[in-house]
């Protein structure tokens, strides 16, 4: 570790926090923002929280959503095991996962997911937006409908049109920087609400005219 990043880490009032409050990263304090700010995550939901490791996202998740809630926490890497976090060690892209998440639908899909870093940062970039990708292949699958999909991706060129394939399936889309996210990084956060499953298009109805606009949550 150098000692500048020693030094810069030492500044960071979430690190100092996180330390303080026993948090597993300081990660977890984007998320908390997040939730407190778009009124994410209720008493009661089931979250499948995806590159979990080393737990921050799924201890906040798990305090929000209580004891009649349930987060199942995927990486590859070792989580620590924690009450009230279902651990599930798998990388997401596996064909196998959903079949092990089980069929009970989530109201909340997370991911946090980061891919390892090569230092070019297109490559980077476009490695990020794959693992957001994949994180909704997936959400599709387990999400319920009216559910919710947040999704850390790194800036760059590529973010519009992921957004411009993620738009149809939220009733709203946006895109966001929690204040624990520090300045100099790239990353932002994409947060769906209101998911809308889609359907093969043979199957999808004629909409009739005149229909009453989807539901908007106001909180986003
Ligand atoms: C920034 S860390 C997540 C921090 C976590 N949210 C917290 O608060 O503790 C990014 C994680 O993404 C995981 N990851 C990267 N690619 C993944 C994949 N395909 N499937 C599952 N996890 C992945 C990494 O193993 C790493 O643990």
């Amino acid at each position: 570790m150098g000692r500048r990043f020693v030094d810069q880490r030492r500044r960071d009032r979430f690190y100092r926090a996180a330390q303080r409050e026993g948090l597993r990263s300081r990660a977890a304090f984007k998320l908390a923002h997040l939730a407190e700010r778009l009124s994410l995550l209720s008493a009661g939901d089931r979250v499948l929280d995806l590159g979990a490791a080393p737990g921050g996202w799924s201890l906040v998740a798990r305090d929000r959503v209580g004891p009649r809630g349930r987060v199942v926490a995927v990486d590859p890497r070792r989580i620590e095991p924690a009450e009230g976090v279902h651990v599930v060690h798998a990388r997401v892209g596996d064909p196998e996962l959903s079949a092990r998440l089980g069929p009970e639908p989530f109201d909340a899909v997370l991911s946090d997911m980061s891919p390892s870093i090569s230092g070019a940062y297109a490559t980077d970039h476009a490695r990020s937006v794959d693992l957001v990708r994949s994180a909704f292949t997936l959400a599709e699958q387990v999400l319920r409908p009216g559910g919710v999909f947040v999704a850390k991706v790194f800036a760059g060129d590529l973010v519009d049109e992921l957004m411009d394939d993620l738009r149809p399936s939220f009733e709203r889309l946006v895109r966001t920087k929690p204040p624990a996210s520090r300045a100099g990084s790239s990353e932002i956060y994409l947060v769906g609400a209101g998911f809308r499953r889609r359907r093969p298009a043979a199957e999808r109805p004629t909409p009739p005219t005149g229909a009453a606009p989807p539901r908007v949550p106001s909180h986003i």
